[in-house]
């Protein structure tokens, strides 16, 4: 075995996270610059290093992930996703937000809910990182990462705190914040909407194809799955998941 997959299978013993998971080249590259910045000539010594010091494991769960979100990310995108969500009746919709990073994709769907008002819902809001996960719980964004809404909802949905803007609770009410592992978690059963968006990218293709069953098994027949600009799959129906329009598949019924 090499020195990376051992290294790999090491971390995945303390930490539960599986790196072969994750396309390697991307990973080798990101956690190689991270380990020589600190000093460690092999991966060994590294890890010999990260059981001892959480901070340094801390720092290398940080640069693992990519945390880069957006509000509002592909505006038409979520147009569609308004065209063809389903509105269960005489309960709340059931919405997934996985890999959610900062928030802005939960908040996004939260706030897109409330001005069409005729859905009730509620929403799961789940990434492995719990350092950014505290930041989504937070809701508190800079002018810049507010840029993509207009100003009538930043007056609706926010509340001006100095530089910042803050959720407000008719937001955050509907939203519970948690950590999940795509690759290692269960997975809850009868989701209307999963919107997982930007990190199957970063799996293998094995390790997508085991997420993207996961998500067909958590969706309610007729359910949506909402996924990135560059991660539309061939094959949907070997999921039991039919095309829904451009980045959007629906659970049979
Ligand atoms: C680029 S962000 C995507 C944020 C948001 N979905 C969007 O599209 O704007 C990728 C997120 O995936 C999370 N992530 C990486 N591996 C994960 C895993 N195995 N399970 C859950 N989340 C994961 C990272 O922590 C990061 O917050």
């Amino acid at each position: 075995m090499d020195e990376f997959l051992q290294f790999a299978r090491q971390l995945e013993r303390l930490t539960g996270i599986d790196l072969t998971l994750y396309k390697r080249p991307q990973m080798e590259r990101r956690l190689t610059a991270l380990r020589e910045k600190r000093g460690y000539q092999t991966f060994d010594a590294y890890m010999a290093a990260l059981t001892r010091d959480s901070d340094l494991l801390r720092e290398l769960l940080d640069r693992m992930t990519i945390n880069v979100s957006e509000f509002l990310r592909n505006p038409e995108r979520w147009q569609d996703l308004m065209r063809v969500l389903p509105v269960p009746a005489g309960r709340p919709l059931r919405a997934w937000s996985a890999a959610c990073a900062s928030g802005e994709e939960p908040y996004t769907l939260a706030l897109l809910l409330e001005e069409r008002g005729d859905v009730r819902y509620e929403i799961w809001a789940t990434d492995i990182d719990r350092t950014i996960l505290s930041h989504a719980q937070r809701g508190r964004y800079s002018e810049h990462q507010v840029r993509g809404l207009t100003q009538e909802w930043l007056e609706r949905y926010f509340v001006r705190d100095g530089d910042a803007f803050v959720v407000t609770p008719r937001l955050r009410r509907h939203i519970r914040f948690e950590a999940h592992n795509l690759l290692a978690d269960p997975y809850p059963p009868s989701m209307d909407l999963i919107i997982c968006r930007n990190v199957l990218i970063y799996f293998t293709e094995e390790a997508k194809r085991r997420v993207i069953r996961g998500f067909s098994e958590s969706l309610s027949p007729g359910g949506v799955l909402f996924v990135g600009s560059t991660e539309q799959f061939m094959g949907a129906s070997q999921y039991g998941l039919g095309n829904a329009g451009p980045f959007l598949y629906r659970k049979a019924r």
